[in-house]
């Protein structure tokens, strides 16, 4: 039996055969010009007719009836089946941005310095996940056992947070952790106090749950807890005040736990760059003073690299039990591969190693960018973390110079940008942790003269 169609094969056409004749077989039942119940040439027939090779025809047909156009009935033949066509949705391309957009410089915080080459301690880690077979444990919805034993370890020696493994849950950053948690423990319209200025993807979580944001004030040293109103959820970055930099001094911590264990609310530490601090003391991390008051949220993102998507969540045995419940049922932890790489990492002492190694460089780079800024306003939040906040004049507009800076080639965060409902000077956040030094170099050398001309 011969094909009723006129069905044309083009070698010289990059689509394979197949898919050709499979296209015409479709556009044909698509315009009606086959009909439901039309019986088709068999495929050996239309191999020679077409003058291919049976598996192409074959093939053709095997991808038709995949998509429902047709159906072998035994002994019989293959036939159109009763499709009810459908028009396929137009796909429309977002138009290409232009090729030529400018190499930006950044100081906008957040991100730490990714060397271009990967060190020793990365290499050995991935090639010891590379031989292995996800072990036992690899789907318990808490993490790997033996990674929140590591972990239970490293944050009670650097933290000084007394706990163990049950106490731990692997996260895939402060962000996922924070919003697991909102997930689990709150309702829509529940309050939740957030810094102001603060850490905008806190807020948008917040937003996300449908949470009713309170705006906290925050000072050079921190969140003011006298300002603290009724309500049953706090999140706070003692460590490093976000954006302002500062240090919650132990008095206040102190204030903040007896004010959560008279109220009964939840505290949420955000403890993203507690690893670095220049010339000062380290505080207790919240969660050390009471861990049935706090969640501590830690990350990798500032200390090896936010492209792993890693962190952790302390809490007490019984929040995490409840956290992990919620997420066995959702599947939504860090694959096996990274807590498996983050496990070697910890155990080699790759993670000491780094925030070492990164503590030396940014020292440096901290005080080059104090020095070359002072003179413009008055600096602060540098004691700690990788960025530094340079509060400028009343009379200057953060956002203009913002502007003027990209225009120059330089992107950088006006502290307006932080605030929501607090009102306080303008200034710049200054990340001196992304660019190479040379970089650093060059962009600081930008940003100055944007800053002499917003200052005439
Ligand atoms: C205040 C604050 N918390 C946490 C993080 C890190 O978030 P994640 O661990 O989700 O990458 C950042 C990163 O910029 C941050 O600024």
């Amino acid at each position: 039996m011969e094909s009723s169609l006129p069905l044309t094969i083009d070698r010289s056409a990059d689509l394979p055969l197949h898919l050709q004749l499979a296209e015409q077989f479709r556009a044909a039942i698509l315009d009606g010009r086959l009909q439901a119940g039309h019986r088709l040439a068999s495929t050996r027939d239309l191999a020679r007719e077409l003058s291919v090779s049976r598996s192409v025809t074959q093939a053709a047909y095997d991808q038709l009836h995949a998509e429902g156009w047709i159906e072998g009935r035994t002994g019989a033949g293959t036939f159109v089946t009763d499709v009810v066509p459908l028009q396929p949705a137009v796909r429309r391309h977002a138009p290409t941005k232009p090729a030529t957009e400018p190499q930006l410089l950044t100081l906008r915080p957040g991100i730490p310095y990714i060397a271009p080459t990967p060190d020793p301690g990365w290499r050995r880690a991935w090639r010891e996940v590379s031989t292995q077979s996800p072990a036992p444990g690899y789907d318990d919805a808490a993490g790997l056992p033996a990674l929140r034993a590591a972990l239970a370890d490293h944050v009670g020696r650097v933290r000084g947070i007394a706990c163990g493994p049950e106490n731990v849950l692997i996260t895939n950053g402060t962000v996922h952790g924070l919003r697991l948690l909102l997930a689990v423990t709150r309702k829509p319209g529940d309050r939740i106090a957030i810094e102001d200025p603060g850490y905008l993807n806190a807020v948008v979580a917040a937003r996300h749950y449908g949470l009713e944001i309170v705006d906290v004030p925050v000072d050079e040293d921190g969140l003011r807890v006298s300002a603290l109103t009724d309500v049953p959820a706090v999140y706070v970055t003692p460590s490093h005040q976000y954006p302002l930099g500062g240090r919650l001094p132990v008095a206040r911590r102190n204030e903040l736990i007896r004010w959560a264990r008279r109220t009964g609310a939840l505290l949420i530490e955000d403890d993203y760059d507690s690893e670095f601090r220049y010339d000062v003391a380290p505080l207790p991390a919240l969660a050390q003073l009471d861990l049935d008051r706090v969640v501590h949220l830690g990350t990798l993102s500032k200390t090896i690299s936010p492209a792993l998507r890693l962190g952790w969540l302390v809490a007490s045995e019984q929040m995490i039990d409840r956290l992990a419940t919620f997420r066995a049922e959702s599947g939504d932890w860090p694959g096996w591969p990274m807590q498996a790489a983050l496990l070697a990492m910890l155990r080699d002492g790759y993670l000491d190693q780094s925030i070492r190694r990164s503590r030396r460089l940014y020292a440096d780079r901290r005080v080059h960018t104090c020095t070359v800024l002072s003179p413009y306003g008055q600096i602060i939040g540098q004691d700690a973390g990788l960025h530094i906040t340079l509060l400028l004049p009343d009379t200057v507009d953060d956002v203009k110079v913002a502007a003027a800076a990209r225009a120059a080639g330089v992107v950088i965060a006006p502290l307006s940008e932080y605030r929501r409902s607090t009102s306080g000077p303008p200034g710049l956040v200054i990340g001196y942790a992304t660019p190479s030094t040379k970089d650093l170099h060059k962009a600081l050398n930008i940003l100055t003269q944007v800053l002499d001309v917003s200052r005439r």
